[in-house]
Order: C-alpha cells, then structure tokens, then sequence
C-alpha cells in the first residue's frame, strides 16, 4: 500500500518569471486552486494520507495554504459564507502535511532523498508538481494499481516527439508485456536525441522502493567531489539495471507547467470543465476568432 507521497517544490521557479518573483510557483493556479493543491488532492484521491513537501527559502505560503486559517475562516463565518469556511477547513485537514527544507537545489535526487527520514523503509510516490495530468483515474492511481500487481517501482511515460527527447528523462525499454506496460533495463537523464534509447519520456509521477535511497546515497557521494546534480532518473537506472523498474504509458493529457503554453492550455481546459466558467467564456472565445 502506498501511504506517502514526496513533492519536491524547493525550485526557483525562473521559467515563469516575474510571476514568480515573490510567490512560489507552486502557488499559481490552475483557475483558482494552487497547482500545489491540485497534486495534492491527486495523491489524497488514492489513498495517500501523508504528504511530505520539499520546500526552501521563500515557500512559506505553501505552508500557509495547508494551514488552518482562523482570522479568514472568522471573517468569512460572519460574513455567513459557511461553504468557503468548510472548503477552507477540508484544505487545512485535506492530509499529513510535513516540511522538510532542501537547503542547497542540488537536484531532484537530492529534493528526494531529504525525505528519507520522513519516508523510512517502505514504498512511496513522487509527484511533480510542473507536471499537471488531466485524467479519468487519476495518473498517480494507475501507477500504483501497477506498482501493486508487479512490485518494484514505476515511472509515468509519455512518447514524445524526437526534437523534444533531450528535455526529458528516457526509458530504455526490455520488453513490453502489456499494452502501454514496459519493463525498463535503463534510464537516461536528458540525452541527445541521436543518444535517447527510446522516445518514451518520464513524466512526473513515480512509485519509488525504499532501495532508491541507498542508491542516491551513493550517487550523492560520488557527487560529493564534483558538486553536479544529483540526479533521480541515476538511481531509477540503478534500479532498472536489478529490474526493478516499470514504465506506465499513462491514459491522460499532460499539461506542462513550466511553459506559458502548458500554463494556459492546463487553466483553459479545467475552466470548460465548469459549467459557469464555461458558458462566460464561450462569447470571449467567439471574439477572439474574429
Ligand atoms: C525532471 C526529471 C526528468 C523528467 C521531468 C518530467 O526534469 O529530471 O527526468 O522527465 O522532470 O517533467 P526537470 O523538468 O525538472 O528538468
């Protein structure tokens, strides 16, 4: 049974500047619930109870937003709006919510491994929160259900176009006993793309064994010298190597969050989603194709 989940939200956030000059950009919103929300909830939809979120410098508002706010939660009871002071009490109960401060960005392994304590000794989930996946189950869910009938651990997959594989981790795919279900032999952080050994791209959502640990215990202290990152997708290819990785090409659309594109493209389709929303903006559209 998975139990926790491990969100790392310690980066500068640069590719949405100056949004996110002063508010961490885990708190942009997907219409008007924070992106750091909306995984959270993914991951409370199956079945996680505990949340671990890697934080750093200048994230308290995601601390706040996880809190009970009593001052708001007054005000809003007298003003007798008795639905947003229970939407804001379910956020503040919503799961466990734990802190735990990165320090230095030395990489997503690194966001990762701060968390072992929190974690210990048994299987967990990764979410991302740049990665937003609009799905009938949950991306998460069908990685677990998975994780549950293979064991080991599981990565979340998208093809991707040649042109895109570098920005990516790729799978190296042995074999594919299933439709959509891989068996991975390897994992490769950002390759060139005459290198990529595949064109199956990881998405932010994972199921990690607890033996990742050990493995970027090592990846951090051959880095230890050196300084580069520390990179997960290392210690996922450690893993593949014993074979204990699969690869899950989701059912779902993925909106990147990191890209103006992937942004808009994420608020517009969760907004057509509500009926209000929807028939307000039907005449803006209209406009705009004039
Ligand atoms: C990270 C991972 C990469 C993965 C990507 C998914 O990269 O290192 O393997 O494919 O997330 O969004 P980042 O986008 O943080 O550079």
């Amino acid at each position: 049974m998975i139990r926790k989940v491990v969100i790392p939200a310690a980066g500068l956030g640069t590719r949405f500047l100056p949004a996110t000059k002063a508010i961490p950009k885990e708190m942009l919103p997907i219409v008007d619930v924070p992106l750091i929300q909306v995984v959270v909830e993914e991951a409370v939809a199956c079945g996680i109870d505990q949340v671990v979120i890697i934080t750093g410098r200048g994230k308290d508002a995601i601390a706040d937003h996880f809190d009970i706010s009593f001052e708001l939660e007054e005000v809003l009871a007298r003003r007798g709006k008795d639905d947003l002071v229970r939407e804001l009490r379910r956020i503040a109960t919503l799961a466990e919510v734990v802190l735990v401060r990165q320090g230095e960005a030395k990489g997503l392994g690194h966001a990762v491994l701060c968390a072992h304590r929190v974690v210990g000794d048994e299987p967990f989930a990764v979410v991302l929160p740049d990665d937003i996946v609009d799905a009938e189950t949950p991306c998460l869910k069908q990685l677990i259900d998975l994780h549950e009938s293979h064991g080991g651990g599981v990565v979340a997959l998208e093809k991707m176009p040649r042109e895109r594989l570098s920005s990516y981790g790729i799978a190296d795919v042995a074999s594919s006993p299933a439709p959509r279900t891989h068996k991975l032999c390897g994992l490769v952080e950002k390759p060139p793309v005459d290198r990529a050994p595949s064109d199956l791209a990881i998405i932010g959502r994972y199921i990690l064994p607890p033996d990742v640990f050990a493995h970027l215990d090592r990846i951090a202290a051959a880095k230890s010298e050196s300084g580069g990152e520390i990179q997960l997708t290392d210690a996922l290819h450690a893993l593949a190597k014993e074979g204990k990785m699969w690869g899950l090409e989701f059912l779902g659309q993925r909106f990147d969050m990191g890209t103006p594109a992937g942004f808009l493209g994420a608020n517009l389709t969760f907004a057509m989603k509500r009926a209000p929303l929807r028939a307000a903006l039907a005449p803006m559209f209209e406009k705009m194709a004039k």
